[in-house]
């Protein structure tokens, strides 16, 4: 009943796809679990250095047998004046301060070699290669393409999808602005391309003739099903998983998810220089009140890091980042192989709801 175009393409039972989670959340056994439910489990691996990338996937296969996802962040040419990073040194200091960390540290691993990491999905020829933040040039997409990798770009405008599918991107993952996590805008400002979920998927759908993936605040069935009633073929879902058994969220990150509601959220640059969702804390509060410049991405977010990780060891949310979509309530502690059935029963009662209610 709930097979699509893109089941039939990626391999897989249900059309639900794990977000890829780059950081932590998603473990290689969150993934396994997943891909082993009859879902898409995916890797984000925007963080991970080319050995341990290699090392993870192997690590993923020793779990599963089923196809699954590796995500990668596209990079952007980005550079910073030293004065605004001076700033924002002395700034941060104060939460340094508080935490017992080092002050003025150097700013360490801002990013990974996006080339060496495509180098190491080729090599394992992973069976689908997801990205976000921007398209890769077309020799990466069609290198993935011919050694039989599916390839899925991320759009939050209809602009982005438009060009994705220029790109020969075999399906598009239509971004709401409920969506957890960094935001995927890549053409537009992110303030303009904040559409929700319901508003981008139909109008995506309707101008490219690729499958498109709804995510944003699909946490259960009734998304499920609105998902493909507004054409997509499958959803990809991140915060449903962030406090499930599997997920790798530091304990009190999984505590705040399922204590927090739909208003906890902010898309804040504060953590990562970049535009993302996840819930307000004092350091999302204060740092948006910044008077001058934050650090572009991923400067910022190096800066921030030995903030964040002080924070986790001291058990302390409010400089911890948070990243969660508006779908808050409804996330559960479950296994992620009860998330996947329960997706899927609540789906199956709802369509035959619904089929009652027309005859
Ligand atoms: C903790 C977290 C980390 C994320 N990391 C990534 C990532 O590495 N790559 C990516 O394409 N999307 C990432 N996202 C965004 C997801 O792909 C997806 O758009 C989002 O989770 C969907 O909204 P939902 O959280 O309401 O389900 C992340 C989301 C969360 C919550």
């Amino acid at each position: 009943m709930f097979e699509t175009d893109l089941t039939r393409r990626l391999n897989i039972r249900y059309p639900i796809i794990q977000a890829p989670m780059a950081g932590g959340p998603a473990t290689t056994k969150l993934i396994a679990e997943v891909s082993n439910a009859g879902g898409l489990g995916s890797l984000g691996a925007a963080y991970l250095t080319p050995e341990i990338l290699r090392s993870t996937i192997q690590e993923i296969r020793q779990l599963t047998e089923q196809p699954f996802g590796v995500n990668l962040f596209v990079p952007v040419e980005t550079t910073e004046s030293q004065a605004t990073i001076e700033k924002m040194t002395t700034c941060l200091n104060k939460y340094r301060i508080e935490l017992g960390i080092k002050e003025n540290p150097p700013i360490e691993n801002v990013s990974e070699s996006f080339e060496e990491q495509v180098q190491v999905l080729l090599e394992e020829k992973v069976p689908v290669f997801s990205f976000t933040f921007g398209i890769p040039s077309k020799d990466v997409i069609q290198a993935m393409k011919k050694q039989g990798t599916i390839v899925i770009g991320t759009a939050t405008i209809v602009e982005e999808a438009k060009q994705l599918e220029l790109a020969g991107v075999d399906a598009i993952v239509a971004q709401g602005s409920e969506a957890g996590g960094h935001r995927g805008t890549f053409l537009g400002n992110t303030t303009d391309s904040l559409i929700g979920t319901m508003a981008l998927v139909p109008q995506i759908v309707d101008q490219v003739s690729i499958p498109v993936i709804a995510s944003g605040g699909i946490m259960d069935g009734r998304g499920l099903v609105a998902s493909l009633a507004l054409g997509a073929s499958a959803v990809q879902m991140g915060t449903a998983f962030l406090a499930c058994i599997e997920s790798g969220a530091h304990n009190v990150y999984k505590k705040t998810i399922l204590s927090a509601n739909e208003d906890s959220t902010v898309v804040t640059r504060a953590y990562s220089g970049r535009a993302a969702r996840g819930i307000q804390t004092k350091f999302t509060k204060e740092i948006d009140q910044y008077p001058g410049v934050i650090p572009v991405f991923p400067i910022q977010n190096a800066m921030t890091r030995d903030i964040r990780k002080a924070a986790a060891k001291a058990n302390n949310p409010e400089y911890m980042s948070l990243w969660a979509g508006q779908g808050l309530r409804l996330a559960t502690d479950h296994s992620a192989g009860t998330i996947i059935q329960q997706t899927m029963y609540q789906s199956h009662i709802l369509l035959e709801k619904m089929i009652k209610v027309s005859d």
